[in-house]
């Protein structure tokens, strides 16, 4: 973890596959957490297509976005709106006439830029549902990559989808920096050829393909994790359910995980959004609040919960 007055803010990134698990309700609800610590914190909703974080904190849609840095070239910390909590900023995505496709490669780096010197203590990145290469690259771009689940079968398989993408993204990333890129994409091209069925057997093929190869994959999925948090979970036993996602992670894919909480489900929150209040400033002492306000510790001190039914 980084020291308040450290230049750069810690990024956390907030992702995960598929729609509708609890994306923004959960970063919204983390921002809140750490800015009434007196922490400073900037949610950016980079969610191009559906930008909706401003709703969970029961505010307006901000009419400045980073449409305005891209098109007209305002700067990132003129574009931060008051989010109606202390210490926390609003940034959102709101790309009108960009679609994410439309973003290029030299205007997405400068962002990236941009947000890593944001005068800031945290910065939370809410991401649209998918895997497009965009919203994995801004996944990446975190020192803490969190996803969130919810008990459906769907959503796992999603996130598994998801997290291998972003892997073998932050591994190309790597491997092309050393020339090693078309190695990587002949083996995927070739696959029938070297026997290769997944993603497991791709990896193992590359490992042993050089010493060079090997020690640069084994660097990358070390300095990989992911943090896990289970939304709307209905019962204790599906509590459970994140301590499975991390070991099948680590199992079958060879991908680090901790599984930083779990929150469970409350009709409440839907109504807070339609009566655009905030949930953890209207209802602080539920039992949802109290697991969120957990779980931010836990991602704070990089801990995992520990389960037991
Ligand atoms: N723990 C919970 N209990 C009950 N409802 C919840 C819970 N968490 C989120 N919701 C509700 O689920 C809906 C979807 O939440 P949210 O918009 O945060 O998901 P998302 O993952 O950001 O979606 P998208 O992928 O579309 O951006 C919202 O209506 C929200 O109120
Ligand atoms: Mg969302």
């Amino acid at each position: 973890m980084k020291a308040i007055n450290e230049q750069s803010p810690e990024i956390w990134t907030v992702g995960g596959g598929k729609g509708g698990t609890g994306k923004s309700f959960v970063l919204s609800s983390m921002g809140i957490c750490l800015a009434l610590q007196g922490k400073r914190v900037i949610l950016i909703d980079a969610d191009l297509g559906g930008a909706n974080l401003h709703t969970f904190l029961g505010i307006n849609k901000p009419r400045i976005s980073l449409t305005d840095f891209f098109e007209k070239k305002v700067s990132l910390p003129d574009l931060v709106v008051d989010s109606g909590i202390k210490n926390m900023g609003l940034l959102i995505g709101a790309i009108h006439s960009l679609s994410p496709d439309g973003i290029k490669y030299t205007q997405k780096l400068k962002l990236f830029r941009h947000i890593k010197q944001l005068d800031a203590d945290y910065v939370l990145i809410d991401l649209g549902a998918g895997a497009h290469f965009n919203t994995i690259d801004t996944f990446l771009l975190a020192d803490k990559m969190i996803v969130v689940i919810i008990p459906e079968i769907i959503a796992i398989e999603n996130l598994y989808f998801f997290l291998k993408n972003a892997f073998f993204r932050h591994m190309l990333n790597s491997l092309g920096g050393h020339g090693l890129r078309d190695v990587v994409q002949n083996a995927w091209k070739n696959r029938e050829e070297h026997d290769i069925k997944n993603f497991t057997q791709l990896i193992d093929y590359l490992k042993g393909l050089s010493k060079t190869m090997e020690n640069i994959i084994n660097t990358k999925l070390s300095d990989f994790r992911a943090y896990i948090i289970l939304n709307r979970i209905n019962t204790s036993q599906e509590i459970m359910i994140g301590n499975s996602v991390k070991s099948i992670c680590k199992k079958y894919f060879g991908l680090n995980s901790s599984y930083v909480g779990y929150i469970e489900f409350d009709a409440v929150i839907s109504g807070c959004i339609n009566k655009r209040q905030s949930y953890m400033q209207a209802y602080p002492a539920s039992r949802c609040a109290k697991e969120i306000e957990r779980l931010t510790e836990n991602l704070l001190e990089g801990t995992d919960i520990h389960t037991t039914l």
